[in-house]
């Protein structure tokens, strides 16, 4: 049923991609109204909220939760907390987002004992015990009457929504899509470290790829009214290039290094139930800047998708000084030679678009367009791929 009212939303999280999604609800005008949002440290989330435009802070996650005037809660915070915040909002009746990955294996079966080595967990508990959490998010939001939308703005990126339109229209079977995200290393110290993020570029860059690609299939299968095309099995490759012993001597090597436990190259093969292919790869190791693309080949078309850079504008300066500080776009740090400063990076990036279609969805009672049991198969698919690099083979997925 549309609702008069603006969606009231809550935001969970005060880092980097909170203020991104803080900037898209704002962008909704009267059909959000950002409410509240809540960190560990109620001062640090006042300091956000009069930053980013957000009514006020709440004390903690649970008065948050406590609020009637929110009816969704956005969670923008750690992988290891998404399913215990999102089993508590489900249970609180509010509507819940929640960012990639849905779910990793961040040791949690290993209590909390600093010292344990989650990333020696064998690949197989991994996959069983993240899949797990997953499915248990999808089954507390169902329970519970509420939408579980899952945070993949690739699906969302007007360049990727224009070429799945062309598709309906040309009527195209994908034979194959090839895609990956990769940039010079994240900005956060807990990228490095298993325990914090469940994995490395593979699972924290490389979902994006696998979430357009299974979703782009799941809409063949749709759009025909044929049975899903699923992904059916995997093989896959991991590897820290940062430990190339060359590098030692290098003086300037401009790679970001000391990754402690993950991957900063990964890609995964994946073969969907059809018998077509999908190839996905995340890395930490590209200079240049942020580069988020995706070529499908299909039966009557091709298509390539640029989400970052683009050349919406392409600019010279012939000097780092010309522009000063101003921001060129994600992981570029120098406006010296010819740079593509992205105008409106929440637009390329599918970020604005995603939170319309999550804050539309709920106020008209229609399911999102990335929801729950797609951020569940991104899950299956990466943790089944680091099964595949593990044991050097092919490995099948459960349906
Ligand atoms: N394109 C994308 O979709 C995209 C891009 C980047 C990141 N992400 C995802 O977004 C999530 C957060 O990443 P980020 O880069 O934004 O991290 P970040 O900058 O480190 O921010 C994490 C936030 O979580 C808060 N937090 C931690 N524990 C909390 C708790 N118990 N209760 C409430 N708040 C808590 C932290 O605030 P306090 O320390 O004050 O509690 C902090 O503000 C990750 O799952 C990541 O994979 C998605």
């Amino acid at each position: 049923m549309q609702q008069d009212r603006p969606l009231g939303i809550g935001l969970v999280g005060a880092g980097f991609i909170a203020a991104t999604r803080a900037r898209c609800y704002r962008a909704l005008g009267g059909r959000a109204a950002l409410r509240a949002v809540a960190t560990r440290n109620p001062a640090r989330a006042s300091d956000f909220a009069q930053a980013h435009g957000v009514a006020g802070a709440a004390e903690s996650f649970d008065a948050l939760l406590a609020r009637d005037d929110i009816d969704l809660v956005d969670l923008c915070v750690p992988n290891d907390l998404h399913r215990p915040m999102t089993e508590a909002a489900a249970r609180a009746g509010k509507h819940v987002v929640c960012t990639k990955p849905l779910t990793a294996y961040v040791g949690q079966d290993l209590g909390d004992d600093p010292e344990a080595e989650v990333a020696a967990t064998p690949r197989r508990r991994m996959l069983e015990l993240a899949v797990a959490d997953a499915e248990a998010m999808v089954a507390a939001c169902d329970a519970a009457g509420v939408q579980l939308m899952y945070g993949e703005n690739w699906v969302y990126a007007p360049g990727v929504v224009r070429a799945a339109g062309l598709l309906g229209q040309a009527d195209g079977t994908i034979l194959d899509m090839r895609g990956g995200e990769s940039h010079k290393g994240s900005h956060s110290p807990y990228s490095k470290l298993w325990r914090h993020t469940g994995g490395g570029a593979l699972l924290r860059l490389g979902a994006h790829p696998i979430g357009a690609m299974l979703w782009l299939k799941r809409e063949e299968a749709r759009r025909r009214g044929a049975a899903p095309i699923v992904a059916t099995a995997v093989t896959a490759d991991v590897a820290d290039l940062s430990r190339i012993a060359a590098l030692d001597a290098e003086t300037a090597a401009y790679v970001t290094r000391g990754w402690v436990d993950v991957e900063n190259w990964g890609f995964v093969s994946i073969a969907f139930s059809d018998g077509s292919r999908g190839l996905a790869w995340g890395a930490d190791t590209t200079l240049g800047g942020m580069e988020s693309r995706l070529d499908i080949q299909a039966s009557n078309a091709r298509y390539r998708c640029n989400l970052s850079p683009n050349d919406l504008l392409q600019a010279y300066a012939p000097d780092a000084s010309v522009f000063g500080d101003a921001y060129i776009m994600e992981k570029v740090d120098s406006g010296a030679g010819w740079t593509t400063p992205i105008p409106d990076e929440d637009w390329t990036s599918g970020h604005l678009a995603m939170c319309a279609d999550f804050v539309d969805a709920v106020r008209s009672g229609r399911p999102a367009r990335s929801d729950g049991r797609l951020g569940a198969d991104v899950v299956r698919v990466v943790y089944a791929a680091y099964v595949a690099a593990a044991e050097g083979r092919r490995v099948a997925l459960d349906a």
